[in-house]
């Protein structure tokens, strides 16, 4: 069994009983669509994974911020793995409860600490000598006790795309064992800091169980040495990065993971906590889009693009990670058409382009496909890092959210207008009114 399985696979045309094309009618494209029902799922496969450890799992926020979302897991019961102010923003104002929140990140602002402080969050997970300084220091001065865990850089190699492996000696993330010794000694000794747990996270989309073992392995001999030491640790935590289909290679498997774990952390005294992102929400979204143009090869040596309306601006991960995402016709498909001969249909290797002025932007490409001028498309597995990786370039206002539960679809996220984007920014009036001046 893979870790998620694409949530199309069955019916390229509905979502959880949902008409693709009624959404794209009723909220026009690009647009993203998440199943709820995908998400409970993949929480309780986890869950029930781990079922032999104690453990929690701290959805991390980045992969998909949506309240809606976040509103989800919390009800669910999972914490929140955050790594910026407005991430805790989103966590409190989705009725989240921030004992339950683990602030991760290299960069944490004097501002964000504060906050984090003010509303007690779980747990800092601290990743240099210089935070944890300026933690104690923003404990002092608001009066509090801050409660720290160091991430520790295991140096294992998570085997995945470079731009998302972090336990290289290459990698900004976390500190050496040898340092992160050092540093708990210095927490202990703190009356400003509470030494709560260890933590690790290796990278993003892993799909075999070695780098986590020995990361685990890594992290298990340093709780030894604290203990050594009478420095106590209460939770590990191993950070996200459990992978999942795209294609046909399968995920990492959550009860291979969940048995290994299991079997490292059998007779010691330790809470076990996650921070999947992608697992749980990867495979619960696609992305809606219209093909505008057919573009068929002019000459040899030439491509055939279709350009459609969904561009990197929308869905990043092609143009920054080469990542490869499984593209459906909706409609219309070759047996819609009365005739199969249909001028309109034309079967290709087509490459999905976007509108922006870049080469680099592209959804996919040299995949076979039956296209019409105005078919309807779904890209898929983009709940993680889609929408939360998308921005405005181009000028291009980002595309609306809508989450499906037990048959009923709900905007959870507008589409933006030109005048959201332009809200925040003001020109020098004195520009204007000397453009408009007689002379
Ligand atoms: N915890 C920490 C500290 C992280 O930095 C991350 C992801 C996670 C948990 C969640 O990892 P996950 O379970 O989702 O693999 N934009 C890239 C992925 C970047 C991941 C960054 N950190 C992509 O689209 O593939």
């Amino acid at each position: 069994m893979s870790g998620a399985q694409p949530i199309l696979a069955d019916s390229p045309t509905e979502l959880d009983g949902v008409s693709l094309s009624a959404l794209a009618q009723s909220y026009g494209t690009p647009c993203f669509v998440y199943s709820a029902s995908h998400c409970r799922a993949q929480y309780a496969k986890l869950t029930g994974a781990l079922a032999n450890i104690p453990h929690s799992i701290y959805y991390a926020v980045k992969a998909n911020p949506s309240l809606a979302i976040l509103q989800l897991f919390g009800d669910l019961g999972a914490g929140f793995d955050i790594v910026s102010g407005g991430e805790l923003v989103r966590v409190l104002e989705a009725g989240g409860n921030p004992a339950k929140v683990l602030f991760s990140g290299v960069g944490k602002r004097v501002d964000e600490i504060d906050l984090a402080l003010k509303v007690a969050i779980g747990c800092f997970n601290v990743e240099s000598a210089a935070e944890l300084v300026r933690i104690e220091e923003r404990a002092a001065v608001l009066n509090r006790v801050a409660p720290i865990s160091i991430r520790i850089n295991p140096e294992v190699d998570a085997k995945t795309h470079p731009y998302i492996s972090t336990a290289l000696k290459e990698n900004k993330f976390g500190v050496p064992a040898d340092l992160a010794l050092e540093l708990y000694r210095h927490a202990a000794a703190s009356p400003l800091l509470d030494v709560r747990g260890i933590d690790c996270h290796i990278g993003s989309q892993i799909t075999s169980l070695e780098p986590f073992r020995d990361a685990l392995a890594n992290l298990l001999e340093l709780v030894d040495l604290l203990a050594a030491e009478g420095i106590p640790i209460a939770h590990l935590d191993l950070g996200g990065g459990l992978g999942i289909s795209y294609d046909d290679t399968p995920g990492l498997d959550p009860q291979q993971y969940g048995n290994a774990m299991a079997a490292s952390l059998a007779d010691r005294n330790l809470h076990f906590i996650i921070e999947p992102g992608r697992f749980l929400v990867g495979n619960a979204g696609v992305l809606l889009t219209r093909v505008e143009y057919l573009k068929p090869k002019p000459a040899p040596g030439y491509r055939n693009f279709a350009i459609i309306d969904a561009a990197m601006n929308d869905l990043l991960r092609p143009a920054l990670y080469q990542a490869w995402h499984d593209v459906s016709v909706v409609e219309p498909t070759t047996s819609d058409a009365t005739d199969t001969s249909d001028a309109a249909i034309t079967e290709s290797t087509w490459d999905l382009v976007g509108p922006i002025c870049e080469t680099g932007d592209f959804i996919a490409k040299e995949r076979r496909l039956a296209l019409a001028p105005g078919a309807l498309l779904a890209i898929h597995s983009v709940g993680a890092y889609g929408m939360a990786q998308a921005s405005n370039y181009n000028s291009r206002p980002r595309a609306p959210e809508i989450l499906v539960d037990s048959g009923q679809a709900r905007l959870i996220r507008a589409r933006e207008t030109t005048a959201d984007m332009l809200g925040p920014e003001r020109i020098a009036l004195r520009q204007r009114d000397a453009a408009q001046a007689p002379t």
